[in-house]
């Protein structure tokens, strides 16, 4: 594989659409997620996140557009794609029998790694999962079973990681370990795709926000630029810059955003 140095985006989205009968999910999703970076997908319960994971991850061809991940178009390529991403969904696919380690030990010889043990080591490490690496997975709190899951989907090093709703269900104290994951990743130089329901998360990890709401990207920017869309509230001296939940709430309306279905 030729590993081209331009600045072409890590994943590239354009015009995809997806209908599941009359329901009309996807109705022209735009994006570029660039290298190295974190983008977070926001959207409400349905808007259509996991659907669009899903056709980036081959799992589930759109009904039209296109979407180049890695260089690899989704539909021409999906094999190259899926050697090139990993994916971890909401619900953990770690092994509770099996102990963290041998579930890393497990996912490296599926891949085929030359020397699965120091795969898993080097993982657990890199997670903080050292100590606890030889209990059974099933006896791991909410956060670090999910930080297992993380390390994973990274067996391989995969230059490209979906993360649908990595932080929901989890307690406050998972929910910043998982954070802490994810901006090491990126700073290791992994780009992430994150959907989340979870303005704070968006807020707190994501170098680029986009608003999924009806079918189509209703905005899309960095935290401050979204900021900018509500002018700031003046209260007397005091300036109060509106949160991303003013900004989000203004854009997709207060109350809610069940569609037809
Ligand atoms: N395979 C499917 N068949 C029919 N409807 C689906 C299917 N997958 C998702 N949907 C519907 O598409 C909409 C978007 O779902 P989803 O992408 O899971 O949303 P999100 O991940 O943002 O919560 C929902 O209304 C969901 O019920
Ligand atoms: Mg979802």
């Amino acid at each position: 594989m030729t590993t081209e140095q331009s600045p072409e985006p890590a994943i590239r989205v354009q015009g995809i659409e997806k209908s599941f009968g009359e329901l009309h999910v996807l109705r022209g999703v735009d994006l570029d997620v660039a290298r190295g970076s974190i983008f977070a997908l926001l959207g409400s319960n349905g808007a259509g996140k996991t659907t669009l994971v899903r056709i980036l991850s081959t799992l589930l061809r759109a009904d039209a557009g296109t979407a180049v991940v890695h260089g690899f178009d989704v539909a021409a390529k999906p094999g190259d794609v899926r050697e090139s991403i990993s994916l971890t969904g909401q619900f953990a696919a770690v092994d509770e029998i099996l102990t963290g380690r041998e579930n890393l030990v497990l996912v490296a010889r599926l891949r085929h790694l030359k020397t699965p043990g120091a795969v898993a080591d080097e993982l657990l490490d890199r997670f903080s999962l050292t100590e606890a690496g030889g209990r059974r997975a099933g006896t791991y709190s909410g956060g670090m079973r999910r930080r297992l899951d993380i390390a994973m989907s990274l067996i391989g090093d995969p230059p490209i990681i979906f993360l649908d709703e990595p932080t929901t269900g989890l307690d406050p104290q998972a929910r910043i370990e998982v954070w802490d994951t994810v901006k090491k990743l990126a700073q290791g130089g992994t780009t992430v795709l994150l959907t989340t329901q979870y303005l704070d998360e968006a807020e707190q990890l994501a170098d680029r926000i986009a608003i999924l709401h009806q079918g189509t990207i209703i905005q899309n920017g960095t935290l401050a630029e979204l900021k900018q869309l509500l002018p700031p509230a003046q209260v007397e001296y005091v300036e109060k810059q509106p949160s991303l939940e003013d900004v989000f709430l203004s854009l997709v309306g207060a109350t809610g955003t069940e569609k037809e279905s």
